[in-house]
């Protein structure tokens, strides 16, 4: 039992000695080893260390990715700071040393020395190895009219690690095709069925992708693919949604004696809300029938349907509002019946008061000519 307590306790001892040579061996400085900055915003380093009694600490330096120095001072004497313009001396606890990058850059990426100069066991050191990082940013979805031009953007702060930018189209069945790609010192690539009516930006941090026609099958999701050294693929998704505009058309006729069928139609996409505008009346026969037909190019026949009795034609006028997100008023057919009067009355009232001239001049020239007769 003795042997045992005693080969335990030795144990324990082994083991404390061991914890404390390791961290002997570490060093009394620590440093976390790696670390991401996102780029263009500020970014921290930290390091920390443990003092033994009766030690000092009596300087402190921080070397760049170059091993030059970055920044050194002396602790408790903030104002004697050397070092460059792009960093600064950030407020830390007392055990620490923290700077701070004003602006994370590419050039920023690589590893950074820490060097605590103790007195009297001489100098420790820390190194964080630093990541640049960025995200890829989209405009907001599109929406662009069948036959204008559409352009769609990504854009990625850190073009130094770009290999290639690729777009790649999602369809709304789910079917992915490349659309375009740039590569690092050379000509943007247009797929072969794109050709003609697709451009890319030659750029590796802003790409615009543009359609000029824009088709209606173009409507889909796009994803920008950025291929990085080293960071592998980043990308984004932007979608493009395709609108056709109404052109409406009124037709109508007679279907019975004093009954009119008027049709308003249009061809949009997405379809076109219809509706009537009958001034101040009720001598519409029911309200109107509305129907839609899908047409195989991505359209919409929509044709609204409204039966008046012939008397209201001739009395009020009747529109025909059509109503589509890609407009930004309604667009207005109107029947012609009210304007068709207007118009008549003007004509009645020109014709008559030329009559009356012409008979007037008439009447002279006869008088004249009676006149020189004599
Ligand atoms: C900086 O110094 C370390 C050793 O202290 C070395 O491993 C590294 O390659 C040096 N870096 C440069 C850029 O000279
Ligand atoms: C863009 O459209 C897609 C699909 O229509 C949708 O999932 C996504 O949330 C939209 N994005 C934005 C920023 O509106
Ligand atoms: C209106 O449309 C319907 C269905 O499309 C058609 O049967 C009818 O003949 C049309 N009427 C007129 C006046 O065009
Ligand atoms: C339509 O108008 C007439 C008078 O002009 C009125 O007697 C009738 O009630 C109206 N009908 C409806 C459904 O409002």
């Amino acid at each position: 039992m003795m042997g045992q307590a005693n080969y335990c306790r030795s144990v324990q001892a082994c083991l404390f000695l061991l914890l404390v040579g390791l961290v002997q061996v570490l060093g009394k400085v620590t440093a976390p080893g790696h670390v991401e900055a996102p780029v263009e915003k500020p970014f921290t380093l930290t390091c920390s260390f443990s003092k033994e009694r009766g030690e000092s600490l009596r300087k402190i330096h921080w070397l760049d990715v170059q091993n030059q120095t970055l920044l050194s001072y002396q602790p408790g004497n903030r104002d004697g700071v050397s070092g460059q313009q792009h960093v600064e001396l950030a407020s830390s606890s007392k055990d620490t040393s923290a700077i701070t990058i004003r602006r994370v850059g590419f050039r920023d990426e690589g590893c950074y020395t820490c060097i605590f100069d103790f007195h009297p066991s001489g100098s420790q050191q820390g190194q964080t190895c630093l990541t640049v990082t960025a995200q890829v940013t989209v405009d907001s979805n599109k929406t662009a009219v069948s036959g204008k031009r559409a352009s769609l953007s990504c854009s990625y702060a850190l073009p130094e690690k770009v290999q290639q930018i690729v777009w790649r189209h999602v369809s709304a069945q789910g079917d992915s095709t490349e659309v375009a790609s740039f590569a690092k010192r050379s000509d943007p690539m247009i797929e072969p069925q794109f050709q003609d009516r697709v451009w890319l930006t030659a750029s590796l941090s802003e790409s615009t992708l543009t359609f000029q026609p824009v088709a209606i099958q173009d409507e889909g999701c796009f994803t920008c693919m950025y291929e990085t050294y080293a960071d592998g693929i980043k990308s984004s998704v932007v979608c493009l949604s395709i609108y056709v505009l109404p052109k409406p058309q009124v037709s109508y006729k007679t279907t019975s004696p004093g009954v009119i069928e008027a049709n308003c139609t249009s061809v949009s996409r997405p379809p076109a809300e219809i509706v009537w505008n009958v001034e101040r009346d009720n001598r519409t026969v029911g309200p109107p029938l509305t129907r839609q037909l899908p047409r195989p190019d991505g359209t919409t026949l929509v044709t609204s349907t409204l039966t008046v009795q012939s008397g209201l034609l001739k009395d009020v006028s009747i529109k025909c509002l059509v109503h589509h997100k890609g407009l930004e008023s309604p667009i207005a057919v109107s029947m012609n019946t009210k304007i068709g009067t207007a118009l008549t009355i003007l004509i009645s009232v020109t014709t008559v008061a030329s009559l009356l001239v012409m008979s007037l001049c008439f009447c002279l020239w006869k008088c004249f000519l009676h006149k020189e007769a004599d």
